[in-house]
Formats: structure tokens, sequence, C-alpha cells
């Protein structure tokens, strides 16, 4: 069954391939495009052709959290991560790329903004990918709110020399990495910054202010207009169907120098993004774990029962064997992280969601004051639900239109996730099911429903044989 579905999906690429070829030739016949075309064929043949085979729904060694920014991933990193793996079984942050070092080849937890190609430094065959994603309206809403809250807080300081020479001392004292380090917003929030910084400028030039709206998305005394942000060559590049591209393995970012090339043919032939969405789609089917920002809770949970409980289990084993190692005399490493990992040991999928809940409250508090107060830097602007609401229809359907490709891939995971979910929920009601046994939960549904064909099947022959036998004997009796 398995075999038939690949084979059903390759046959669908293909097909996709050759008919997207055809239109495409019809209409536009220029060098640069058919080179580009090869250019991204090449790439999603190799792409689509490289996956492994292996059981999908059973955790891995290393656990690689594809965080998708402006998609809440910081509350599952922070609450249900940080709770599950200690600080020794991390590996190194790598939120910039300059600063990934595969220093510790036995780690088991990696959280990053990097999009796909991180693979390529990583065991392929030992790795689990899991990721959250987000309506693209909200994602691009997000992006521009916080950009605009980080850029903001510099607007303490009266000019941008005094920020860069803050900014260089802070950087020599503290090890810690800044939002200004982390990818996309190294780029986003300097570009905002300097912005607001001449806004204000150009205030303090005209002496009184002149804003005429209440409207915070296009207060162009202000900050930057939501409309302008989003036509921004920048934005081009790394924000509109930024989670396609994260998930492609071709953001900006990307460790793939030929990805460039790639990325810059798919944003000049829009058509070229179907190869994109199909590589893309191929990989949320591999991965472990999809949630989506807005069914918070359903993905929550959902992250706890199949991700956290299998995390609890692989550790349970490793302590196991740990402490059989230590009983045959093997005392290599006595760990000091004893105390620690016994605190993990004893968590449940349970106790971990519990945690989870009063952990986000707090999280959440802690950002929205945060917010509050940079956003008091661009008074009588501020970003609120109402505020959002008057956002006039032809600019959502702008950002929709630059971001094909994430309202496509968006959709799809939505239609997954439901699927899962109900299948779960089926799961949960049926009486095989006991929850001592997680990877049951995680047991896809087509092996579910294969293992339901077999059984039916050995049923009825089983029925079949029982009519025969009692026939049979019942000749022979007369
Ligand atoms: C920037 O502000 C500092 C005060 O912190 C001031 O000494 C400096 O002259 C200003 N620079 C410019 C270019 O206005
Ligand atoms: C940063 O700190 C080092 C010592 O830790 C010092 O030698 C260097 O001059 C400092 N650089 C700046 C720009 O302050
Ligand atoms: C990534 O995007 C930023 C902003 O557009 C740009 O400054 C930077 O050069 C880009 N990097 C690459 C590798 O394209
Ligand atoms: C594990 O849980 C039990 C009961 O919930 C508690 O008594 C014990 O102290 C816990 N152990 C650790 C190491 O947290
Ligand atoms: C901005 O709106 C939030 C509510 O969404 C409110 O708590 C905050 O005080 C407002 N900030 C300003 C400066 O008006």
């Amino acid at each position: 069954m398995k075999c038939m579905i690949v084979y059903l999906k390759l046959g669908l690429i293909l097909g996709l391939l050759l008919s997207a070829s055809v239109t495409v030739k019809a209409s536009i016949s220029q060098d640069g495009y058919s080179q580009c075309e090869s250019t991204v064929k090449k790439w999603a043949s190799s792409s689509i052709g490289s996956e492994v085979k292996d059981n999908k729904h059973a955790l891995r060694d290393l656990l690689f959290f594809l965080h998708v920014p402006r998609t809440g991933g910081r509350t599952y990193f922070h609450c249900f991560l940080k709770k599950l793996y200690s600080k020794s079984q991390e590996c190194p942050r790598s939120y910039d790329k300059l600063k990934f070092n595969p220093r510790k080849p036995n780690c088991q937890l990696l959280s990053t903004h990097d999009d796909y190609s991180m693979m390529s430094k990583l065991p392929k065959e030992k790795t689990s990918v899991v990721t959250i994603l987000r309506n693209p309206i909200d994602r691009v809403f997000s992006t521009y709110e916080f950009s605009v809250e980080v850029a903001a807080r510099f607007l303490i300081h009266p000019n941008l020399t005094s920020v860069a020479r803050t900014e260089k001392m802070v950087r020599n004292k503290t090890s810690g990495a800044s939002t200004l380090d982390i990818w996309p917003w190294k780029y986003l929030v300097p570009w905002m910054r300097e912005d607001l910084f001449a806004r204000r400028d150009a205030r303090k030039h005209r002496g009184q202010s002149h804003i005429v709206t209440n409207n915070p998305y296009d207060m162009e005394d202000m900050l930057m207009p939501l409309h302008k942000y989003i036509n921004d060559a920048i934005a081009r590049d790394i924000v509109h169907n930024g989670a396609t591209f994260q998930i492609a393995g071709l953001t900006n970012n990307s460790y793939f120098v030929e990805s460039h090339h790639v990325r810059h043919c798919v944003i000049k032939y829009e058509i070229l993004g179907e190869y994109v969405l199909e590589v893309a789609k191929k990989r949320l089917d591999d991965m472990l774990y999809v949630g989506l920002t807005e069914k918070h809770k359903e993905s929550a949970t959902k992250f706890a029962s199949v991700v956290g409980a299998q995390v609890i289990s692989q550790h349970t084993k490793s302590e196991q064997s740990k402490s059989d190692a230590l009983a045959q005399g093997d005392q290599t490493e006595v760990s000091s992280l004893a105390k620690d990992e016994a605190a993990r040991e004893n968590m449940t999928a349970g106790k971990l969601m519990e945690a989870y809940e009063s952990c986000i409250i707090s999280l959440r508090n802690t950002q929205a004051t945060r917010r509050v107060n940079s956003l008091k830097q661009i008074s009588p602007a501020n970003f609120t639900k109402e505020g959002r609401r008057e956002v006039p229809e032809v600019l959502i359907q702008e950002i929709a239109s630059l971001n094909k490709l994430d309202v496509q891939l968006y959709e799809y995971a939505e239609q997954k996730f439901m699927d899962q979910h109900n299948i779960y929920a089926e799961k949960r009601t049926s009486t095989i099911s006991t929850s001592s046994y997680p990877n049951f939960y995680t047991s896809s549904s087509s092996t579910f429903m294969s293992y339901l064909a077999i059984f039916s099947c050995l049923l009825l022959l089983f029925i079949f044989f029982l009519f025969v036998n009692a026939k049979r004997t019942s000749k022979i009796k007369l």
C-alpha cells in the first residue's frame, strides 16, 4: 500500500513537471526562462529523490525543530522542548549560520530559523523534523509588527550613531544571542530601524506633526506603512512565501550555494513556484510533526502525545542502558547532570502538558509587556486587533497574492492536520488503544488501515476454514 502511494505521488509530480513545462513554453520563451526552468527542475528532482524511507513516525536520535519565524515556535521551544531536553542535550544554538558549529556530534535537539538545507549538516537518517505553520496573512502582519516592535526599542537613542556605539559595547559584554543576530531579523530590524529614525528626524524638521489617520498600518508620519513594507525588495526576498522557501531549503539563509539561483528564478518566474511547492509538501509529509498556529490547543496536545511521549520514552531507554553499563562496571561518565535527568525522567505526557500551560501564560505576559513598552515609542501608532480589521481588503488580497505558495502550503497542512486529528480522535475512542503505548498513536493512518485490512482478511479466512471444515466433518460423518 505504501509503495502504491509513493508511486502515485511520483506520477503526480512527473505529470506536474510535464504540464507546467508545456503551458509555460507556449507563453514565455526567453533564454532566461528556460535556463531557470531547468535549474529549478533539476533542484526539484534531486530534492524529492533524496528522502529517507524509514518510518517517519518514530522519533529518531536528533530532533530538528525547523522554526518558521512568527508561528509561535518560541513557546514550543521554551515550554515544551526545554522541559524535555537538558542543556547538555541541546546542539549549539544555530539561530545564525555563522554561529553554527556541529561540535557536539551527539546532541539531540536542534531548534533554529535555519532552513531545510541545514539537513546537509546533519545525519539525515537519524534526524526527525518538526515544524509549525501559520496562516500566511497573519504571519506577514506579525512579521511587520515584530520588525517595528524591535526596531522601536532603539528610539530611546537620540540618533543611529548613538545606537551603533551602544550596540558595540553591549555586544562585547554579553555572549547571548540578540534578536539582531537572528535571521531574518538581522535584516528586517536594521532596515525598519533606519526608517523609523528617518521619519522621526523628518518630524523634527517639520515641527508640527501631520498625523491625519488613526490606522497604525498606514501612519506615514510615524512608521513605514504596511503597503510599503510588503512591496519592498527585502520583503520579497525574505518575507513572502517564507514558510515554503524555508521548508524547501531555499531561503536567503540557505547553506546551498545553488539555492540562491533557484530562489531568484522562482521569484522572477512565478510559475516555477509549483516545483518548490511540491518539494515543500513532500517534506511536510515526511516530518514527524506539523503543528498549526491557529489550532493552538490541538497542536499542543498533539505535540505532547506525538513528540513529547517519544522523547520521554527515548530518555527512559537511554537511562536504562546507562545504568546497565554502570552496573557492569563501566563507570566512564558518572553524570553530573544526574539530578537534571532524574527530574526529566519523572515527566509524563500529561505532566508535560500541564507544565506547558502555565509556562505559556508567563511567557505571553512577558512578551505583551515588552511590546507595549516598545510601541510607546511610536505612539499614537499601536497594533491592536481592531486596527487590523481596518486594513483595506485590497491590501489583504495583495498579501495573499504575494504569498501564493504559502497560502497553498498552509491549506495542504491544514487538510493533513484535520485528517490526522480525526484518526487520532477515532483511535482514542477505539477499544484497542491503551495509553501506555505512545508509539501506537503515532503510527500512520496507512499502517493502521493496512493492519485493519490484514486483520479482516485473516478473520475472513478463518471463518471460511471453519465453514469448510464443518462441511467436511459433516460429510465424513455421513
Ligand atoms: C548623536 O547623539 C549624541 C548624543 O548621544 C551626540 O553627541 C552626537 O553629536 C549625535 N550625532 C549626530 C550625528 O547627530
Ligand atoms: C571588547 O573586549 C575586549 C576584551 O574582552 C577588548 O580587548 C576590546 O577592546 C573590546 N572592544 C570594544 C570595541 O570595546
Ligand atoms: C539576504 O537578504 C538580505 C536583505 O534583502 C540581503 O541584505 C542579503 O544580502 C541577502 N543574503 C543573500 C545570501 O542573498
Ligand atoms: C517524581 O515524582 C514523585 C511523585 O510524583 C516524587 O515524589 C519524586 O520526588 C519525583 N522525583 C523527581 C526526581 O523529581
Ligand atoms: C496599545 O494597545 C494595548 C492593547 O492592545 C494597550 O494595552 C496599550 O496600552 C496600548 N498602548 C498605547 C501606547 O496606547
